[in-house]
C-alpha cells in the first residue's frame, strides 16, 4: 500500500485486538489503539511493536467518552474501526447486567456517533456465535438468531440489529460483522497470549494454567451431555487465523463498497473438552488432572460453524489445528507463566 490507513482499533490491547493489530501492522496498514486496561495491559502494545518493528500508538481511555472519540477523530485521519473494547465474561454478565450493556451497547453506539459526524463510515464488529442461541448446528449466517442465554450475548445481538437498522438508514455505512467461534491459543513467537486476570472461566486458559502448576485440576462442566465422549464440544479456532479473518473482512468492505455483511469465524470442526485435554497433553508432555462436575448452566451441548461464507467470500479459511492450538498456547504460558507482569 503507498498511502496508509489508519485502523482504530478500540480495545486493541486486548487478547483478539493485540494479535489483529500485529496482522494489520504486517499487512501495511496503521493503528491507533483506544483502550481503557481495564482487561490488559500497555505491555501487550509495547509487544506488538517488538514484534512487528512498526508504531503501536495509544490513546488511554473509554470509548463511552464522547469528548475523547471527537478529539482522536479529529486529530487523526481515521479510515475505518475496529471494535474490540468491551466487557466478555459471561456469568459476571448476569451478576451486573447495566454494566455490560452500558460498556458494550452504549460504549458501541457512542462510537459510531462520532464516526457519523466524523463521516468514518468502515466498521467492523466482534460478535459471537452466542448469537444463535440454540440453534440447530452447525450454524450458517442464515441461521436465525435466538435468545442469547446471558445478558453478554444479548449486548451482541443488540448492537448487532443497531448495525442493520443504521445501515438501512443510510448505506453509505461499510459494515463487517464476524462472529467468532470459541478463539483460543496465541501468536507463534509467544510473546502475545490471553491474559486473564484471576482464575479463568474459559477451557483452554484453564488447562494451560493447570498445567503451568497454578490451579490444581479442571473441573469439566458436565460428561452426560448427547455428544460424542458426554463432554461439551466447541469450535475451537486459533487466535492468528481469527485475525487474519479480519485482515480480509476489511479488505473485502474496501472492495466492495458499501457493505453491510455477517461472517462466522470459525474452523467448521468441534472438539469436546476430554479431546481438548488429550490434545493439550499430547502436543506438551503435560497431564492435566481433571475431575468431572456438573454441568455449567447456560452451557450448550455442542456447537460449531459452518465457515463456508467467509472462505468463497473472503478467501479465509482457518488453517492452523488443534495440535498447533495446544502448543501455541502452552508456549505463550510457558514463557510468561506471570501473564504481561
Ligand atoms: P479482552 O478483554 O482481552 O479485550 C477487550 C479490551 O477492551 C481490553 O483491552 C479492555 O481493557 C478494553 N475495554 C473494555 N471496555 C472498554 C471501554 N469501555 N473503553 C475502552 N476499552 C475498553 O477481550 P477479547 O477476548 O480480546 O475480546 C474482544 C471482543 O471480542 C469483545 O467485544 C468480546 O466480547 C468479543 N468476543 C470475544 C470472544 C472470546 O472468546 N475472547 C468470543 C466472541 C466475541
Ligand atoms: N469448560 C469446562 N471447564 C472449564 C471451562 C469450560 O468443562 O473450566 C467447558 C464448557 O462447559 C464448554 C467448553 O469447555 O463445554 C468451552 O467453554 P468456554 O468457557 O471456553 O467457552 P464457551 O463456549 O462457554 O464461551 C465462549 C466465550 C463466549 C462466547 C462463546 C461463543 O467465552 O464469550 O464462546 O463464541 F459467547
Amino acid at each position: 500500500m503507498s498511502d496508509k490507513k489508519l485502523v482504530l482499533l478500540p480495545g486493541g490491547a486486548g487478547y483478539i485486538g493485540s494479535h489483529t493489530a500485529v496482522v494489520l501492522l504486517q499487512a501495511g496498514y496503521e493503528v491507533l489503539v483506544v483502550d481503557n486496561f481495564s482487561n490488559s495491559s500497555e505491555i501487550s502494545l509495547q509487544r506488538i511493536e517488538n514484534i512487528t518493528e512498526k508504531k503501536c500508538p495509544y490513546v488511554r481511555g473509554d470509548i463511552r467518552d464522547r469528548k475523547l472519540l471527537l478529539e482522536i477523530f479529529q486529530q487523526y485521519d481515521i479510515y475505518a474501526v475496529m471494535n474490540f473494547a468491551g466487557l466478555k465474561a459471561v456469568g459476571e454478565s448476569c451478576k451486573k447486567p447495566l454494566s455490560y450493556y452500558n460498556c458494550n451497547v452504549f460504549g458501541v453506539i457512542n462510537l459510531l456517533e462520532v464516526m457519523q459526524e466524523r463521516n468514518v463510515k468502515t466498521f467492523v464488529f466482534s460478535s459471537s456465535a452466542t448469537v444463535y442461541g440454540d440453534a440447530p448446528i452447525p450454524y450458517t449466517e442464515n441461521t436465525p438468531t435466538g435468545i442469547p442465554i446471558s445478558p453478554y450475548g444479548r449486548t451482541k445481538l443488540h448492537i448487532e440489529q443497531i448495525l442493520s437498522d443504521l445501515y438501512n438508514s443510510d448505506n453509505a455505512w461499510n459494515i463487517a460483522i464476524l462472529r467468532y467461534f470459541n478463539p483460543i491459543s496465541a501468536i507463534e513467537n509467544g510473546l502475545l497470549g490471553e491474559n486473564p486476570q484471576g482464575i479463568p472461566n474459559n477451557l483452554a486458559p484453564y488447562i494451560a494454567k493447570v498445567a503451568a502448576g497454578k490451579l490444581k485440576e479442571l473441573a469439566v462442566f458436565g460428561n452426560d451431555y448427547p455428544t460424542v465422549d458426554g463432554t461439551g464440544v466447541r469450535d475451537y479456532i486459533h487466535i492468528m487465523d481469527l485475525a487474519e479473518g479480519h485482515l480480509r473482512a476489511l479488505n473485502y468492505l474496501e472492495n466492495n463498497h458499501p457493505n453491510f455483511n455477517i461472517w462466522n469465524l470459525g474452523t467448521g470442526s468441534g472438539y469436546s473438552v476430554l479431546e481438548i485435554v488429550r490434545a493439550f497433553e499430547k502436543e506438551t508432555g503435560i497431564t492435566i488432572p481433571y475431575k468431572i462436575t456438573a454441568r455449567r448452566p447456560g452451557d450448550l451441548p455442542e456447537f460449531y460453524a459452518d465457515p463456508s461464507k467467509a472462505e468463497r467470500e473472503l478467501n479465509w479459511k482457518a488453517k492452523r489445528d488443534i495440535n498447533a492450538m495446544m502448543r501455541d498456547l502452552w508456549n505463550f504460558i510457558k514463557n510468561n507463566p506471570n501473564g504481561y507482569e
